[in-house]
């Protein structure tokens, strides 16, 4: 990039281009649009909504809530729905058993909501946690997380989500191998029109928190299992950059057709660098603890809430990033279409 010399231009004056809104609509270099985002949601098991209390104004859905959702989403403007479900604790065990139940809350709204609203996209969470009583996303053979173990679980999960309709598969465990073993199998399955969008670099983050009371996750480190207290064996030093250039080169050449940079706003670095280094549209996640952030400073009253999710959902396109995966969609898209 070149700047123009600072002496020769006493007259340069950056301010002309802000002094009025059709100025600066004129010279924005990028736009938020409903276009650019995934709504982030849970389903359960049961009727209704459930509120998550550290969510504010996020609630888990049922399957039928979840159909409304989508034409929602549609009316919206929204282009797809990332959906993670929430299990009763007492049907959880140490293998995930029901990751790979095809008659599951997760098929049986995928097929709900591809029902109500087919032209909505539908993205499926690959990965074990919210089925097992440990909450890690693998299985687990002296204390330690099994990867080809975990991998073979992924497969049979991933290949009844795609069965049962799903657009998306992202698969958002960080086992090493697994999106070849996933394109692989929807290849042997006839199901190559299904897309991947791996979890490609994911972080080993605290900004998770609150997600793991939305869906219920077991307690790391506790229950009757010996398990590690922390994700730290398979999710990313959050101190590295170069090893993400790393991740999402694997990912793509074993067949992920768009890539995800996780956590969002403390990770944009990482995005821009991911951006520049392929040619794949890739995504970042506003994830749970993002989310709880705003909500809590807004309820405080110590930030304006409405700018506050413009300006963060705004933050990854300048970034670079083709969308952004975010529990606030429904909320921007108000926004944006007012
Ligand atoms: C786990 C998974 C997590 C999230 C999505 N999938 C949590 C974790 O890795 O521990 C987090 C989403 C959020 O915080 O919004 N497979």
């Amino acid at each position: 990039m070149t700047y123009p010399p600072l002496a020769p231009y006493p007259a340069l004056r950056l301010r002309r281009l802000r002094q009025s809104p059709w100025i600066r609509d004129l010279v924005r270099e990028t736009v938020l649009t409903p276009a650019d985002l995934i709504w982030s949601m849970v389903v359960h098991e049961g009727e209704g909504q459930v509120p998550v209390a550290s969510m504010p104004g996020v609630s888990r859905l049922s399957v039928d809530e979840a159909a409304k959702a989508a034409v929602e989403a549609r009316a919206l403007g929204i282009p797809a729905i990332a959906i993670f479900p929430h299990i009763d604790g007492a049907r959880k065990d140490g293998h995930g058993s029901l990751a790979a139940d095809p008659d599951g809350v997760i098929c049986r709204a995928v097929q709900a909501m591809k029902a109500a609203a087919p032209e909505v996209g539908i993205m499926c969470d690959v990965a074990l946690d919210p089925f097992t009583t440990h909450g890690h996303d693998g299985v687990i053979e002296g204390g330690r997380i099994v990867n080809d173990a975990t991998i073979e679980r992924l497969v049979e999960q991933a290949i009844v989500q795609a069965r049962a309709g799903c657009d998306i598969l992202a698969p958002s465990d960080m086992m090493d191998g697994r999106v070849g073993a996933l394109r692989q199998a929807l290849e042997r399955e006839g199901l190559q029109d299904v897309m991947i969008m791996s979890y490609a670099a994911k972080y080993a983050s605290a900004f998770y928190g609150p997600y793991r009371d939305a869906i219920g996750s077991g307690k790391l480190g506790g229950g009757p299992v010996d398990n590690p207290g922390d994700k730290k064996t398979y999710q990313m030093d959050p101190a590295n950059s170069e090893e993400a250039i790393r991740e999402v080169g694997l990912d793509i050449a074993e067949g992920a057709d768009m890539v995800m940079v996780k956590p969002g706003l403390p990770y944009l670095d990482i995005v821009r660098r991911v951006v520049e280094a392929f040619a794949v549209p890739t995504f970042a996640f506003q994830v749970s603890g993002e989310y709880a952030m705003i909500k809590a400073a807004s309820g405080h009253g110590w930030i304006d809430e409405n700018r506050a999710v413009l300006e963060s959902l705004g933050a990854f396109k300048r970034a670079g990033a083709s969308g952004v995966i975010t529990y606030f969609a429904p909320q921007a898209a108000r926004l944006l279409g007012a």
